[in-house]
């Protein structure tokens, strides 16, 4: 069975039919008015070839003209929607959808790929694959054979769907043992193809798919008491930044008295806070700032939390950074959370370093999905790498102990700082302390 997507323009001009598809077109030039007009009404609908064979056939057509559809069929598919009734379609969803349809041995064993993913999209469920330029739309006939496949099925028990989802990249023949595809987690390929272009047909970029008001660029004050931090001098002479950049390191044990509380607030004015709120502008719709770090689509959707061990100056416990007023805010979490968020931070280092604070950055992440489809967290990631990098170089420049890490817990630092995981839990963790 063949068929077009519903939003595929079928056009015929000079001679040149043109398939077009939201991520791409193609053409074929040397038809017959007869198959045009056939072309013309595939959108939205699944077909079978020789229906539409006989179609040609009973309007008029002749055997060559035929033979001529094959021919066309076959150039068009990459932009083809093929079924199998009543189980399945697989719908192209990107540029070179290739689909040749294998003929393995009838005894084949098929199994689903370990990427494979099944959803609700709209009112249907769909077959989703990192490796695929395909989307699978199933029907409920179609779940006894997908929970088959997860152990392996008999490619003669269900041949067509079979070799169609082996056509597609939905199923392994097999036993894969592809040394590129071995070490990646099945979430992180779906992140990788779902977060660039190329792979899938889902909305992408700026697209401002929300009506109501943005997030505002800074975040509501916490209630609690606030400690005001020094605003140093940025006129005074550092070491050159060839220094600062060739001295950078990640250390993680730290001197006999520990930070303190001027440093720890040149270091974040330094490397962190609002320098002035800019008004909504042209190309960007809503109220943004500026800091010292470059931030994805001048979002700034960060913010950070501080867990205090060891601060002269500054009582231990979990402190939330106002970055325009420059100070703290002191939060009522519970000392078993507290420690507990250091103790991980410590476990990131191979237990080596008992850090003086620990920074976590959170992400408000409405503020950067209020914009972007399908790479705003990508983008919060790699806004999170760029503020380590501020982070590494302020404090190599000041003489502390700067230590970037991997991983954190997102739950625990939700509870920490009492807040809605989904709506903003901890994205990156920073180590500082005294050299
Ligand atoms: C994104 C990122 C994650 C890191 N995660 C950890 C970590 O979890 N534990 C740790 O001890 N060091 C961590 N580091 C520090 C690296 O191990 C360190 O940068 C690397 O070994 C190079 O050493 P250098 O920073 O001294 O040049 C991380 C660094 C970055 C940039």
């Amino acid at each position: 069975m063949i068929g077009l997507r519903a939003d595929a323009a079928v056009t015929w001009q000079d001679g040149v039919l043109t398939v077009a598809n939201p991520f791409g077109s193609v053409s074929a030039r040397g038809l017959t008015p007869g198959i045009a007009a056939l072309l013309g009404e595939l959108p939205g609908v699944v077909v079978s070839d020789d229906d539409l064979a006989g179609k040609l056939l009973a309007e008029g057509g002749a055997a060559e003209e035929v033979a001529l559809l094959y021919l066309v069929l076959d150039r068009l598919r990459p932009v083809l929607v093929h079924g199998v009734d009543p189980l399945l379609r697989a719908v192209p969803i990107a540029r070179d959808a290739g689909f040749t349809l294998p003929d393995p041995a009838a005894e084949t064993i098929v199994r689903l790929s370990r990427f494979a993913l099944v959803r609700r999209a709209g009112d249907g469920l769909v077959l989703e694959s990192p490796l695929a330029r395909h989307r699978i739309e199933l029907t409920g006939e179609a779940m006894p054979l997908l929970a088959a496949l997860s152990r392996g099925v008999p490619l003669a028990e269900a041949p067509e769907a079979l070799r169609l989802l082996l056509a597609t990249g939905f199923c392994d023949p097999g036993e894969p043992d592809d040394p590129a595809l071995r070490g990646w987690d099945f979430h992180d390929l779906l992140f990788h193809s779902r977060t660039r272009v190329g792979r899938h047909d889902e909305p992408f970029g700026a697209t401002y798919r929300f009506q109501e008001e943005p997030e505002p660029a800074l975040k509501k004050l916490p209630e609690g008491e606030a400690i005001e931090l020094v605003r140093p001098s940025l006129d005074a002479d550092g070491p050159s930044f060839t220094a600062v950049l060739e001295g950078r390191r990640s250390i993680r044990q730290y001197g006999d008295t520990g930070l303190t509380v001027g440093q720890l607030g040149e270091f974040l004015y330094r490397a962190a806070r609002v320098r002035g709120v800019v008004p909504p502008q042209p190309g960007a719709p809503y109220e943004s700032s500026t800091r010292p770090y470059p931030g994805g689509g001048a979002v700034y959707e960060l913010e950070l939390y501080l867990t205090v061990d060891r601060c002269e100056g500054l009582e231990n416990g979990v402190y939330y950074y106002d970055p325009l007023g420059h100070r703290l805010i002191r939060l009522p979490a519970r000392p078993g959370d507290a420690r507990a968020m250091l103790a991980i931070a410590s476990m990131a280092t191979g237990g080596i370093a008992r850090p003086d604070v620990l920074i976590t950055i959170t992400s408000r992440f409405r503020r950067m999905n209020w914009k972007y489809s399908a790479l705003a967290y990508a983008a919060t990631l790699k806004t999170v790498g760029v503020l380590y990098q501020t982070f590494y170089l302020v404090a190599t420049a000041m003489g502390l102990a700067p230590c970037g890490l991997g991983s954190g817990d997102a739950d625990l630092a939700a509870r920490t700082f009492g807040l809605d995981w989904a709506e903003e839990s901890s994205v990156g963790d920073f180590i500082i302390g005294s050299v």
